[in-house]
């Protein structure tokens, strides 16, 4: 690798063999951003570039298996997407649906399992019902941890962890003395997992739009102009290379 540069969109690609073997990022997460912008620049429904979108998905995972990635959370529908015009709306759900009853045998053979984060009691019930299936079916798996982020909003997931704790406090299940970072993340629909090393962007918007927002405290941030259905195993790759070079202090010196 010779042409390195402080700006991610402009970094040379490295090939797998070029990325640090120790320096794989245990966790990435996704901003799946722009499918809307790349089916209008082709004079298509927005609907084709979510559904380009699930491809590209599915070469991550490939790619984060490779790469010995074993946690992935991607943002696949936020609270606030509700809000967007009901034809929208329904054809991502039809979209959902039949995405994951297609590849729910492939990711299972592949040995991944899969989690929806999001507020489950708000998510149609057909919808839901699916997403628990495939968690049923793929919980023994552990090759790769794919988290769907889905009806899933950060704020409301924080005060969702809030009622959840005084529940279990007014219960006696927790003494509110000894609740720490530990045991409040415990509570959030992330459950025990780690936190992102990574958290990537995609279509060039520069922000969070409520993703994550306790779990990312220290991770490092990756915003690329690519739209989602346009990103490759070459632009992930490349992320990777970033996220390597970075020097991590979590305030430590
Ligand atoms: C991301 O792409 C997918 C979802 C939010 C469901 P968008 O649909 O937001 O695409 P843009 O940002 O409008 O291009
Ligand atoms: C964030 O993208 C949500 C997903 C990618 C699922 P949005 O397109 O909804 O975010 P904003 O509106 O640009 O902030
Ligand atoms: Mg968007």
């Amino acid at each position: 690798m010779n042409s390195i540069s402080s700006s991610s969109d402009s970094l040379a690609v490295p090939t797998v063999s070029e990325l640090k073997k120790n320096k794989i990022p245990f966790h990435v997460a996704i901003i799946m951003d722009g499918n809307g912008r790349w089916a209008l620049k082709r004079n298509l429904p927005r609907i084709s570039g979510h559904r380009k979108g699930v491809i590209v998905l599915k070469n991550i995972v490939i790619t984060c298996k490779e790469l010995g990635i074993k946690y992935l959370t991607v943002y696949s529908f936020s609270s606030e997407n509700w809000q967007r015009p009901r034809i929208e709306v329904k054809n991502l759900m039809v979209l959902f649906l039949d995405s994951i009853k297609r590849e729910l045998e492939d990711l299972n053979k592949n040995g991944v399992r899969l989690k929806l984060i999001g507020q489950r009691e708000t998510i149609p019930a057909k919808i839901l019902k699916t997403f628990e299936y495939s968690e049923q079916k793929t919980k023994n798996n552990k090759e790769l941890f794919l988290n769907i982020a889905f009806n899933y909003g950060s704020r409301q997931e924080i005060i969702d962890a809030v009622k959840k704790l005084y529940i279990a406090a007014r219960n006696n299940f927790i003494n509110i003395d000894n609740i720490d970072v530990k045991t409040f993340s415990k509570f959030l629909y992330t459950e025990d997992f780690p936190d992102p090393d990574l958290l990537i962007r995609t279509s060039g918007e520069s922000r969070i739009s409520n993703f994550m927002l306790w779990q990312i405290a220290y991770t490092e941030l990756y915003f690329t102009k690519t739209l989602w259905p346009d990103f490759s195993k070459k632009h992930f790759l490349k992320a990777i290379y970033n996220f390597q070079r970075r020097s991590r202090r979590f305030g430590k010196l």
